[in-house]
């Protein structure tokens, strides 16, 4: 093993930080084993989310549907109802496509090998690597932003990213051990989530500072180096918020297919990138006393959204054949994406006030 694997793998048995779907290195030796379904939706739901977002909605999850067969029995839009807030809903319909296809065609056992896993749904190079190593100890490198940022540093590669990808991956490829690399990846993974930071990183307790290129010679912060980002397009719209004599707002579906598909909404304008669009009241779903109520805006991957959001009160309940009306205090069981969420916020500021839990 190079001196780096061996001490990051050193650092990882006493450092690592215990999350709900790991199985530790001491957990190992008291005969733990990895569960693929579990690492699998793990690896799913932290594509471009936080460890601590993802926790609870794995927990959630989880309890609800333990195996992959269960996953595989419930319906798409229970899985979207329990995605949502999650973000790129692409994943989630993803993720149950996945669920089925082992479940029926894998007799519901993930297949251990990349270029299997890879032929699934919503599983990708960085996915299947991790799946491969930490379930199944394969040892393939496992390379995400974190551990761009890590190798970047310690051997101070300058050209940016993205150009500088296949150098990362084969410098990943000669660190990773043939035992437990699933620790190893996830060693990187941590150590660029609580040391090798993007900005400030704690150099003096890196386990492997004096390994560090960058720290020697440069400023690790300069590291990875990237190329200057576009600057995002706005495009805008309006939102409708119609509420019912009896407290209940009207939802709509969106499309199964593209952005946010298959979630719930109200009623919105097309967003547009013109700023002549459809934004103005004219565009309002059904006749109502409609009153502008504020405005909310939601980053997406790219494109920034502007939504002037509108307020209908005391709305028929028999008025817009497509969609359905729910009670506000039930909306946070809908499959509301978290701009819908901001939208209906600043119509109704209670709506999805923290509920108490129950002692
Ligand atoms: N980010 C993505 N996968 C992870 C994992 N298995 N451990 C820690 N951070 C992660």
């Amino acid at each position: 093993m190079q001196p780096i694997t061996t001490k990051l793998v050193k650092w990882y048995d006493s450092h690592h930080r215990i999350l709900p779907w790991r199985i530790s290195p001491s957990d190992r030796f008291h005969g733990q084993i990895p569960d693929p379904y579990r690492i699998w939706l793990s690896e799913i739901m932290l594509q471009q989310t936080t460890v601590e977002a993802v926790k609870p909605y794995f927990n959630n999850f989880t309890r609800k549907w333990p195996t992959v067969a269960s996953l595989a029995a419930a319906s798409q839009d229970d899985v979207l109802r329990a995605w949502a807030g999650l973000g790129y809903y692409s994943r989630a319909r993803n993720l149950k496509k996945c669920a089925d296809i082992v479940s029926n065609d894998y007799d519901g056992r993930f297949p251990s090998d990349v270029t299997a896993l890879k032929a699934l749904p919503g599983i990708g190079d960085y996915t299947a690597a991790a799946i491969a190593s930490i379930a199944f100890d394969i040892p393939v490198a496992v390379v995400d932003g974190n551990v761009e940022r890590v190798i970047t540093r310690l051997y101070a590669i300058t050209p940016a990213l993205p150009l500088a990808k296949p150098v990362i991956r084969t410098a990943m490829q000669e660190l990773t051990p043939s035992k437990h690399p699933g620790d190893f990846a996830q060693a990187m993974m941590d150590l660029g989530a609580t040391i090798c930071t993007p900005k400030r990183p704690a150099c003096v307790i890196c386990p492997v500072n004096d390994n560090c290129q960058a720290l020697k010679t440069s400023d690790p912060e300069l590291f990875p180096v990237k190329s200057p980002k576009k600057e995002k397009p706005i495009r805008i719209g309006a939102a409708f918020v119609a509420v019912s004599p009896g407290n209940e707002v009207f939802l709509q579906s969106r499309v199964e297919t593209g952005l946010l598909g298959g979630m719930a909404q109200v009623p919105t304008t097309a967003w547009t990138a013109r700023t002549d669009g459809d934004t103005q009241i004219e565009a309002a779903p059904f006749a109502g006393q409609w009153a502008a109520v504020g405005s909310i805006t939601h980053v997406f991957t790219h494109f920034e959204l502007r939504l002037s959001v509108y307020k209908a009160n005391s709305v028929s309940t028999s008025s817009g054949a497509d969609g359905w009306w729910v009670k506000v205090e039930n909306l946070h069981g809908e499959a509301l994406p978290t701009v819908m969420k901001k939208a209906i916020a600043a119509a109704i500021p209670d709506a999805f006030a923290k509920r108490r839990k129950l002692e």
